[in-house]
């Protein structure tokens, strides 16, 4: 068990920063804890959920247990509820021996449902079940085991209009999120990046030859929006050690994913164009490095351009689309998607 005032330093977390936002969140780490009670963390892409469920199940009383992590996204559905359950012996064609399932692993300990909403409904009804009942029947097996997990489940996408569309149960959405906890965006916590960087360019490079980054650099790192939160950032710092010539990582070192910073639309709208700064994903870039990540990549040049077009249009988003060739509905579709609001 941790203290209040343990609560606030960041000695004991993973999830790093001394903002108030993270503040909060470590508090409320430190008081879910001690329930076994099922948590659902909410955040964007890369902002710490699978860090927060970590830091929940070590401040728990099941920290010297198993902590079990499963990317429900990443199973094929026809192995899921072996995955999940475990089979026994013969149980099917090539269950050659006995088989531990994520729920017998995880026994007194987590269980951590990692992107939730990806799991098909047929399996959402048995995970219900079994989290229900806590009792779990390996495949082929004549009884049930009696299993403590605590369940911990995170997704970035919003289960609450899955739920309203059909494809993720009520019931289970429910007994999921008895307790839910959001993580804030980086961009909400920006007098955070300084720390960060400092920790991620530690874990990269060992002490003696740990670059700086200069003034101007940390200026564009903090008034950068990072789509992407923690993981983003840890991109933007990894490319820029590998360009940076020498220990001090400058401004022309970094290459960030999606191109539009705070302020350049603002820019824009009062009658400039948009900086060479604020124009990064173009193919200049593709001549020096490829993309982290080609889809990351493609919404960042898509965000741009959505960008524009609604500058140039003055935000008219019939006259927007049809400066982008496409429909009215396929720009809304896309800005939803991209989560681009008129005046970002
Ligand atoms: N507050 C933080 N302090 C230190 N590192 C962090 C913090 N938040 C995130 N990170 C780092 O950022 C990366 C992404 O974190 P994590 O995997 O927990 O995010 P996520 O929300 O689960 O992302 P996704 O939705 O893409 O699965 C990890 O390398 C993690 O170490
Ligand atoms: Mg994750």
């Amino acid at each position: 068990m941790i203290s209040a005032s343990d609560a606030i330093s960041s000695a004991a977390f993973r999830l790093l920063g001394e903002s108030q936002a993270i503040q909060v969140v470590r508090e409320r780490i430190c008081k879910l804890a001690s329930s076994a009670a099922p948590v659902a963390i909410y955040g964007e892409s890369g902002s710490g959920k699978e860090l927060a469920a970590r830091d929940i199940h070590e401040h728990s009383p099941r920290a010297s247990q198993p902590f079990i992590a499963v990317n429900c996204g990443a199973i094929p559905e026809n192995l899921m509820e072996a995955e999940f359950f475990g089979y026994r012996r013969g149980a099917f064609t090539g269950a050659n021996e006995e088989r531990q399932g994520f729920f017998h692993v995880a026994h007194r300990g987590t269980l951590f449902l990692d992107e939730v909403a990806e799991l098909p409904l047929a399996m959402q009804v048995k995970l219900l079940r079994a989290i229900q009942e806590r009792r779990v029947r390996k495949l082929g097996a004549q009884r049930e085991d009696v299993i403590d997990v605590r369940i911990l489940s995170a997704t970035h996408q919003n289960l609450a209009s899955l739920v309203e569309r059909g494809s993720f149960r009520q019931d289970l959405y429910f007994r999921l999120q008895v307790i839910a906890l959001s993580l804030p965006p980086l961009r909400a916590r920006r007098e955070d990046i300084p720390l960060l960087c400092d920790a991620i360019l530690r874990r990269h490079l060992p002490l003696v030859r740990k670059p700086v980054i200069s003034a101007a650099a940390m200026d564009r790192l903090v008034a950068y929006d990072f789509p992407g939160n923690v993981r983003e950032l840890e991109n933007v710092l990894e490319r820029a050690l590998a360009f940076s010539v020498g220990t001090v990582i400058g401004p022309d070192d970094l290459y960030f994913e999606s191109p539009i910073r705070r302020g350049v639309i603002d820019d824009a709208s009062r009658g400039h164009s948009i900086s060479n700064e604020a124009r990064p994903a173009s193919t200049d870039s593709l001549r020096t490095s490829l993309p982290v990540s080609l889809p990351v990549h493609l919404a960042g040049i898509e965000r741009e351009l959505i960008q524009r077009a609604l500058v140039q249009s003055r935000f008219n988003r019939t006259r927007a689309a049809s400066l982008l060739g496409i429909s009215l509905r396929q720009l809304r579709y896309r800005m939803q998607r991209l989560t681009i609001h008129d005046a970002d």
